[in-house]
């Protein structure tokens, strides 16, 4: 088989109403208010992205909400859920939902991906997280949210759980043979039986192999746990990355530890989440870009905000004049640990005020991704071939971008070869270039049957 040519990988991410850092993006009048709730909106969203050969659909989501949660995260549709209406609306777009190992359990979460799988024809993905959000813990009969360690390794267990469950059946387990009255083959039907630390679950589950094999693991998770938890699991990584440098940074570590773990790192796919700022000029670009930033975000939301990353943390209890109060790291340990040591770092490092570290974090800024369509293209074509990334997620924020970077920057990219003009397959792992794993009772039975022949 010849080695496919390496091509850029393309997501959308879909914020509704508005997302972490833009409060007002329901402001745009082409944005449905209720968009985050609509499936007219989701489902031409996604047949959009698929008219443009993209390669997936992500669906962030989370378990806990405040009064000062972006309007997206107020009302907003449970993924599998929504990713399941888009399976019948679609046919070649992959279908990614967040969902967290921390307030699930693998039975249900194995059985309801194995469903979208059927359901979608083999287009199903992961993103694996352990929330930040440390108030789900009492949403789930949880006191509190488990600590960094345990979340992660529960992470790792409950995916490899998953993993097992997904290999109940073999491809030939159900000969559905009407002559001899024999549905089931169950020597291809296997119990787990697993007991470890976290999970003891017998099987098998109760549906069958897809012609994907197996849903697709994303995995989001930026700190030592969460990088491990990637290069040990995840098959594509959804990242932030602010320079080409820090792209590459992420990008070497992320395969080098993978590398180290006995894995092919050519068959993990890193896409971080960006925003893509387009005018008619590199200059026009930059004053939608600045105009954009500034009517989506405000000092008093974007304080509200700041605590999410500390477990919701009330900074609006402090002296806005002080030093950014350090002590609120503490309640990171249970939140979004790693972004809240940049913002505490950030302000340290700058001898910032509250004040100071929050107008910095709103303020608008210059993005990578902002140009006339040949420079955002240009820019693209340069982090993908300095190995920066593999794909990206572009966020469908404000509906006159998404469709200039659909309609202007996707042509240019594909005439450079630098993305598909046409899908090469009707499973996510086919457009992904990724390899559908092999039943594992399949393998042992081949592997011992090839031993004997020897
Ligand atoms: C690009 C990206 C996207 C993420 N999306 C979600 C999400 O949709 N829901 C969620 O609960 N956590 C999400 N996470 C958070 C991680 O699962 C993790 O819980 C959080 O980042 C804290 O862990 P960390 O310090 O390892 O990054 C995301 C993280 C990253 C980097």
């Amino acid at each position: 088989m010849t080695a496919r040519k390496r091509q850029l990988k393309l997501g959308a991410v879909t914020y509704g109403t508005g997302g972490p850092g833009s409060p007002y993006l329901w402001l745009d009048e082409d944005i449905p208010v209720d968009a985050s709730v609509n499936i007219n909106w989701y489902t031409e969203q996604a047949r959009l992205a698929e008219e443009a050969k993209f390669d997936l659909i992500f669906i962030v989501d989370s378990q806990f909400i405040t009064a000062d949660s972006p309007p997206h995260y107020l009302n907003r549709l449970e993924p599998l859920t929504l990713l399941s209406a888009l399976a019948v609306s679609t046919s070649h777009l992959g279908l990614v939902a967040t969902m967290t190992t921390s307030y699930n359990d693998p039975f249900n979460i194995a059985r309801r991906l194995a469903s979208l799988e059927l359901i979608s024809g083999g287009r199903s993905g992961w993103n694996v997280v352990t929330s930040g959000d440390a108030g789900a813990a009492g949403n789930f009969s949880r006191q509190e949210h488990y600590d960094y360690d345990t979340r992660y390794a529960r992470g790792l267990e409950f995916v490899q759980v998953a993993q097992g469950l997904w290999d109940s059946y073999e491809e030939d387990a159900f000969p559905r043979d009407r002559g001899t009255r024999t549905f089931l083959d169950p020597s291809r039907q296997h119990a787990l039986n697993h007991k470890g630390e976290h999970f003891q679950v017998v099987g098998p589950l109760n549906i069958g192999r897809s012609p994907q094999g197996q849903p697709v693991i994303f995995q989001a998770g930026d700190s030592e746990q969460g990088r491990d938890l990637g290069a040990t699991i995840g098959e594509g990584i959804f990242t932030h990355a602010a320079s080409i440098a820090q792209g590459q940074a992420f990008y070497n570590d992320l395969k080098g530890r993978a590398a180290a773990k006995g894995r092919d790192p050519e068959q993990i796919i890193i896409m971080p989440g960006v925003s893509v700022y387009i005018g008619d000029t590199d200059s026009e670009a930059r004053e939608i870009e600045l105009d954009l930033q500034t009517s989506d975000r405000d000092f008093g939301r974007a304080l509200a905000e700041l605590g999410r990353p500390f477990a919701w943390h009330d900074f609006r209890q402090y002296d806005l004049d002080a030093p950014f109060p350090q002590e609120a790291l503490v309640y990171a340990e249970r939140g979004f640990r790693t972004g809240a040591e940049k913002i505490a770092k950030l302000a340290k490092d700058n001898n910032f005020t509250l004040r100071q570290t929050v107008e910095f974090i709103s303020a608008p800024k210059p993005t990578p991704f902002a140009g006339a369509p040949a420079t955002v293209a240009d820019q693209i074509q340069e982090w993908f071939e300095a190995r920066a990334l593999d794909g990206l997620n572009v966020g469908v924020g404000h509906p006159s971008q998404w469709r200039r970077f659909r309609e202007e920057v996707v042509p240019i990219l594909q005439e450079r070869g630098v993305v598909r003009t046409a899908y090469e397959s009707t499973t996510l792992r086919g457009n992904l270039g990724l390899p559908v794993p092999e039943n594992r009772y399949t393998k042992a039975r081949e592997q011992e049957s090839s031993l004997l022949r020897i």
